[in-house]
């Protein structure tokens, strides 16, 4: 397997290096591009020579195979949750696009609502055994506990927003959503679940109003390790990708978002870039073409080659643009 390096690398040789590199797209609200820069990404890294598989977990609206081109086909992660296919490097499907297949949620019976939180456990205890370097999961929307634990157990989480009020309050919303999520599953954490769950209301009255409060609110009430949290939460890598991006006045959106996060949270998280609006989207869209490959003129190419690079660190000397 190729050596992926993640951006922790820089700063430690210590990450663990067992199974595929895993990347997790969210947005916590729909309609973003989530989806697109799932698939773009996956482009980017495949050209980069990196085995890529991109996982399309939106079971409630899944379309990667769209934007790959891909023509809809019965199996994927439905058969693995089944039973009726073991082993989930079955279940890739090549893309047409070479280094990068997909293994797709589609599947008529299947939506978000019938997936138990086991069965989504059973996919992601697999993800370590697929044969590849990169894996891209497209989470859906929303903040289902699947959902946010597919999102803190990646090696690398990343958040898709576009420069518009109610996408940035709702990428608040699901980071906040995440980071209690893993403050609640932590192993660290006894007796802490009521103070958790009286925080999530903003109106409580403790006076908790972002993760970095209750954290100082259970480290003086001696109620928790909070330095054991912070530890763990070194490891979070979280990355910001700003979408649909019309004026350079979008551009410090993004970056604002960024600060006001760490700030708030009290973990670094990174803006990776943005990729602008472009008609091309729907153009390729619509002829069911990946962009990446049938638009090259179009500047999102370059933009998400910079991002990716930016994600896969020194490796990327080796992309081909
Ligand atoms: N950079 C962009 N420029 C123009 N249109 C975009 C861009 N990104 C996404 N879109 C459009 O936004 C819509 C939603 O994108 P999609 O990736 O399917 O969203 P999500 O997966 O977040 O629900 C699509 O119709 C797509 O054409
Ligand atoms: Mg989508």
């Amino acid at each position: 397997m190729n050596k992926v390096y993640s951006m922790s690398d820089y700063q430690s040789s210590t990450a663990d290096q067992s199974g595929p590199y895993t990347i997790a797209l969210a947005s916590g609200k729909g309609g973003v591009g989530k989806s697109f820069v799932a698939s773009s990404l996956a482009i980017c890294f495949a050209r980069m020579s990196y085995r890529v598989c991109l996982i399309d977990l939106d079971f409630g609206s899944a379309n990667i195979h769209t934007y790959l081109g891909m023509v809809p086909h019965g199996g994927g992660l439905t058969d693995f949750i089944k039973d009726r296919v073991t082993d989930i490097n079955q279940l890739m499907l090549p893309s047409g696009i070479n280094n990068l297949s997909i293994i797709s949620g589609n599947n008529d019976s299947l939506d978000m609502a019938n997936v138990t939180e086991d069965e989504y456990s059973k996919i992601l205890a697999a993800i370590p055994k697929l044969s590849c370097d990169v894996v891209i999961l497209d989470l859906g929307a929303g903040t289902g506990n699947s959902t946010l634990d597919s999102f803190a157990s990646a090696d690398l989480s990343l958040m898709t927003v576009t420069p518009e009020p109610t996408s940035i309050e709702n990428a608040y919303r699901f980071l906040k959503s995440a980071f209690y999520r893993k403050l609640k599953v932590s192993e660290h954490n006894a007796g802490v679940q009521e103070i958790i769950e009286e925080a999530m209301d903003q109106q409580n009255q403790l006076n908790i109003r972002s993760p970095k409060d209750l954290l100082n609110y259970l480290n003086q009430n001696h109620m928790y390790n909070t330095q054991e949290f912070m530890r763990e939460l070194e490891s979070f890598e979280l990355g910001i990708i700003l979408n649909q991006v019309r004026s350079g006045r979008d551009i410090d959106v993004g970056k604002g978002v960024a600060s006001i996060s760490r700030n708030y949270f009290g973990i670094p998280v990174r803006y990776l870039g943005h990729v602008a609006h472009d008609n091309a989207v729907w153009q390729a869209l619509r002829k069911k073409r990946p962009l990446l490959i049938d638009y090259p003129a179009s500047p999102i190419n370059n933009q998400f080659f910079a991002i990716a690079k930016l994600i896969l660190g020194p490796k990327a000397k080796k992309a081909v643009v």
